[in-house]
């Protein structure tokens, strides 16, 4: 079934039954290799199925609920590992996380078991913030979707692996990274310095990726000038308002945690052939910035193979 959450909707199931997880796999057409966030009501009944340390529960106590996932060492019950291979990929970890969304929480506290749930779109598109974006992906591949209206955060959550001795920042997201950094020091990002060309197509990450083209662009000047190279064919997306672009439709995102919550239903409404092309300004990488930048590198990224 398909829930709300303040990211990004998910399509779950229950995490420790390998077989209901393994239809989230097939309604997605998702490669077994991509491990799923396990999704609790709390960090309580979080800590029966996976090893938090002082460093997790500080977190855990900072940011739950919240666009925040822990990757951490899975915890075993009679020999058993209480979230099978097929959530953690086979990896000995488990990425766990306590959603902030009424629906979400209500759902979760009212199963005794965590739910797997990866975000409710076709692997590899754009993800869905909204129930509707849910059912044009998905449609019938999914039995109930609950409607809990946009998502607040609008990108997917941040992902700090906590399972060695040194905290790694794995996906920046809808918790920025200077919050993480007040209680964990320094974690670096290196992200994607450009869009990279790959060769091996097939190996491509084509991840959040619209239908039509996306081109990123540091700086206004380049933007304007490849618009005009292509005489206005094409949309533009920009985190603050730009003036003398030719294209056909222009939108701005806004500023600080605003310019996520609209990323994905406006690279949704940009996705129009007519447009021929998406150009979209990268915004600085400060706040959730970070995971602006990180979400447009990758629709750029897939588009270059
Ligand atoms: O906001 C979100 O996180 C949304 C909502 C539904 O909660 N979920 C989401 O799931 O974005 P998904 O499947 O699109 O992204 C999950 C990512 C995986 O691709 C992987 O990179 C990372 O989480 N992940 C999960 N478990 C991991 C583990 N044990 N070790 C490392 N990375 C892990
Ligand atoms: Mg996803």
């Amino acid at each position: 079934m398909a829930f709300p959450t303040e990211t990004v909707y998910g399509l779950g199931a229950r995490a420790d039954r390998p077989e209901a997880v393994a239809k989230i796999f097939l309604a997605k057409n998702r490669p077994t290799f991509d491990p799923l966030i396990a999704h609790f009501a709390s960090s309580e009944t979080a800590q029966d199925w996976a090893r938090f340390d002082e460093r997790a529960l500080a977190l855990a106590r900072a940011f739950w609920p919240g666009p925040l996932t822990i990757v951490l060492p899975r915890l075993h019950r009679d020999d058993q590992p209480r979230i099978p291979d097929l959530v953690t990929s086979g990896l000995d970890t488990v990425g766990v996380r306590v959603p902030d969304q009424p629906i979400a929480l209500r759902l979760l506290e009212s199963l005794d078991f965590p739910v797997a749930a990866p975000s409710a779109n076709p692997f590899g598109y754009v993800s869905p913030t909204t129930a509707e974006h849910v059912r044009q992906g998905l449609g019938k591949r999914v039995d109930l979707i609950l409607d809990g209206g946009p998502c607040a955060v609008g990108v997917e959550s941040t992902i700090v692996d906590l399972s060695g001795p040194k905290p790694r920042l794995l996906r920046p997201g809808g918790l920025s990274r200077e919050a993480l950094e007040s209680l964990l020091g320094p974690l670096p990002w290196d992200g994607f310095q450009s869009p990279v060309r790959t060769e091996a197509p097939g190996m491509l990450e084509s991840h959040y990726s619209p239908g039509i083209p996306v081109e990123v662009f540091e700086d206004p000047k380049r933007l304007r000038e490849r618009a005009r190279q292509i005489q206005g064919l094409c949309a533009v997306v920009t985190p603050r308002p730009l003036s003398d672009i030719p294209c056909r439709e222009i939108i701005s995102l806004g500023e600080g945690t605003a310019m996520a919550v609209t990323l994905f239903s406006t690279l949704r409404h940009l996705d129009d052939p007519a447009h021929g092309r998406i150009l979209a300004l990268l915004p600085s990488p400060e706040g959730l910035g970070l995971a602006v930048r990180d979400r447009l590198f990758r629709a750029a990224r897939s588009r270059l193979g």
